[in-house]
C-alpha cells in the first residue's frame, strides 16, 4: 500500500491493520474492520463537537487557523475586501470563478429581479408582534418561502436550484428590512433595484419619504465589506447545519431556516449581539478590570474573543477594525467604543487570554459598527445571516453534487441502561 498509510495494532487481539491516508486523513469507516470478536460492531471514532473530523471534501473556502488565513476559492479575504463587492464575491462562491463584467451585470440583474416579496410573505411578516425578534421573523419567512415555491423541493435539478439561489440572495435583504420596519411600526419600503445590494438594504430600512434622501455611500461601502467578510467560513455550526439538514433532500428554504437558527445562537452569529450587551453591562471603562477578573474566574465569557479555528488572530477582525474606524469617522464616536478598546487592551496583555490563544474575533468589532450605523442590537444576527446566504447555498450545492455524501447520520456511544422489563405503573 506504500508509505501513505497508518499501521494500527489492536492490543486486544494483537492484530495489525494498514489504513490508507489521503489528504492527511483516514476514513473513519476503515476502522470498522478492527474488531475484538467476530460479532463485534467494529471500531468507531468518538468526536463530540467534531473537533477533529472532516465531514466533507470542499473546494470553496480555505482557512489556516494558526496562520490567520482565510481564502474564498483561493482568493485572500484581504484582497476581496479591498477590491471586490459583496455581489461579486457571492458570484465567486456560487459559480466558482470571479465573473467577467458581462457575467457580473447578468448576475446583478438576476438578483435585482428577485428582491420583491410575495404578498403572502409580506402579510406573514406584518402578523408578528411589534417586539418579535427579527431573527425569528427572518427564519420563519425563509421557511415560509418553501410554501410559495413548491418546485424548490426538486433539489437534484440544477436549474431549479439556481432559481432558488437567486430568490434567496435577492429576497434576504427585503425580509430583513421588513422585519425591522415591522418592529418600528413603519410602512415597508419596496426595494429600489437601482441601488447596490447594501445601499438598497439601508434604503429599505431608513427611508421615510424625505425628498432629499440619499444612502450614505461610506456606510453602504462599510456594510458591503462586512458582508464580504461574512459570506462564508467553511464548516462552522450553521454551515454544517445547512449541509446536514439539506442532506435529507429537503428544499433549500427549510434547510436555510435551520442554518439561520444555528447562526442565531450566542456562541455563533449571535455573538455580535452578545458583545454589545456585554459592553452595556460593563457600562464604564472603570469597570473593565473587574469584568476581566470575573471572566478569568469562569464567571462568564469575554464575548467576541476566541475562536474554534483561529488560534493566532482572526483575519476578518483585522479588516473590520479598520472599517470600524472609517464608520466612526462618518457617524461620530461610539460611547461603547472606549470600553471595547480598553477591554481589548487589557485582554491582549493578560496571560489568561494569551495562554489560551484568545484574540478578538470578527464579532468583537462588527457589533460596534452595527451600533454606530444605528441598527438595534437584536438586529445584528440578521446582518450576519444576509451575507452568509451565499456561503450556505454554495455549500449546499456542493454537498448535493458530492457522490460520497449521504443523509447525515452520526453514530453514538450508548451508555444507558441494559435491556430491562417494563414495570406497570402501579408497581413503581
Ligand atoms: N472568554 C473567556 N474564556 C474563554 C473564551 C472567552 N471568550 N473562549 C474560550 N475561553 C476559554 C475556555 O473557558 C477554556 O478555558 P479552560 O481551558 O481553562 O477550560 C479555553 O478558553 C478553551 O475554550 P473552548 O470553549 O474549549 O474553545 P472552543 O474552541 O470550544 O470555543 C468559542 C470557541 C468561539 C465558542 C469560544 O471562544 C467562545 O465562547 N467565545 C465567545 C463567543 C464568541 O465570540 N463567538 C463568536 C465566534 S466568531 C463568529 C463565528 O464564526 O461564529
Amino acid at each position: 500500500m506504500g508509505n501513505n498509510t497508518l499501521t494500527v495494532t489492536d492490543n486486544r487481539t494483537g492484530k495489525t491493520y494498514e489504513i490508507p491516508i489521503e489528504h492527511n486523513t483516514i476514513r473513519a469507516l476503515d476502522l470498522r474492520q478492527i474488531k475484538s470478536a467476530d460479532d463485534d460492531f467494529g471500531l468507531m471514532t468518538y468526536d463530540p463537537a467534531f473537533m477533529n473530523t472532516a465531514s466533507c471534501k470542499s473546494t470553496i473556502t480555505y482557512i489556516d487557523g494558526d496562520k490567520g488565513i482565510l481564502e474564498y476559492r483561493g482568493y485572500p479575504i484581504e484582497q476581496l475586501a479591498e477590491h471586490s463587492s459583496y455581489l461579486e464575491v457571492a458570484y465567486l462562491l456560487i459559480y466558482g470563478e470571479l465573473p467577467t463584467s458581462e457575467r457580473l451585470d447578468w448576475w446583478t440583474y438576476r438578483i435585482s429581479r428577485h428582491t420583491f416579496l410575495h404578498n403572502n410573505l409580506v402579510e406573514l411578516i406584518r402578523a408578528f408582534r411589534y417586539d418579535a425578534h427579527p431573527m425569528g421573523i427572518m427564519i420563519s419567512a425563509v421557511a415560509a418561502m418553501s410554501t410559495l415555491f413548491p418546485e424548490s423541493k426538486d433539489v437534484m435539478d440544477p436549474d431549479v436550484r439556481e432559481k432558488q439561489i437567486w430568490r434567496i440572495v435577492g429576497q434576504m435583504p427585503t425580509i430583513a428590512a421588513f422585519a425591522y420596519r415591522n418592529r418600528i411600526g413603519r410602512p415597508f419600503n419596496s426595494p429600489d433595484n437601482s441601488l447596490s445590494y447594501t445601499a438598497n438594504l439601508l434604503y429599505m430600512m431608513d427611508y421615510m419619504n424625505q425628498r432629499d434622501y440619499e444612502v450614505n455611500p461610506v456606510l453602504a461601502k462599510a456594510l458591503d465589506v462586512l458582508f464580504i467578510l461574512h459570506a462564508d467560513h467553511e464548516q462552522n455550526c450553521s454551515t454544517a447545519t445547512m449541509r446536514g439538514v439539506g442532506s435529507s433532500r429537503v428544499d433549500p428554504y427549510n434547510a436555510f431556516a435551520a442554518a439561520a437558527s444555528a447562526l442565531y445562537g450566542p456562541l455563533h452569529g449571535g455573538a455580535n449581539e452578545a458583545v454589545l450587551r456585554m459592553l452595556q453591562q460593563i457600562g464604564d471603562v472603570k469597570n473593565v478590570k473587574g469584568f476581566i477578573d470575573k471572566v478569568k474566574k469562569g464567571e462568564g465569557r469575554l464575548m467576541g474573543f476566541g475562536h474554534r479555528v483561529y488560534k493566532n488572530y482572526d483575519p476578518r477582525a483585522k479588516i473590520i477594525r479598520k472599517v470600524a474606524y472609517d464608520v466612526f469617522e462618518a457617524t461620530g464616536s461610539n460611547p461603547l467604543l472606549e470600553i471595547a478598546v480598553e477591554l481589548e487592551r487589557i485582554a491582549l496583555q493578560d496571560d489568561y487570554f494569551i495562554s489560551r490563544k484568545l484574540y478578538p474575533n470578527v464579532d468583537f468589532y462588527s457589533g460596534l459598527i452595527y451600533q454606530a450605523l444605528r441598527f438595534p442590537i437584536e438586529y445584528f444576527p440578521c446582518l450576519f445571516a444576509i451575507p452568509r446566504a451565499a456561503g450556505w447555498l454554495t455549500q449546499w450545492v456542493e454537498m448535493l453534487n458530492d457522490d460520497e455524501q449521504k443523509i447525515m447520520r452520526p453514530r453514538q456511544v450508548y451508555l444507558g441502561h441494559e435491556r430491562r422489563e417494563y414495570v406497570p405503573l402501579d408497581q413503581r
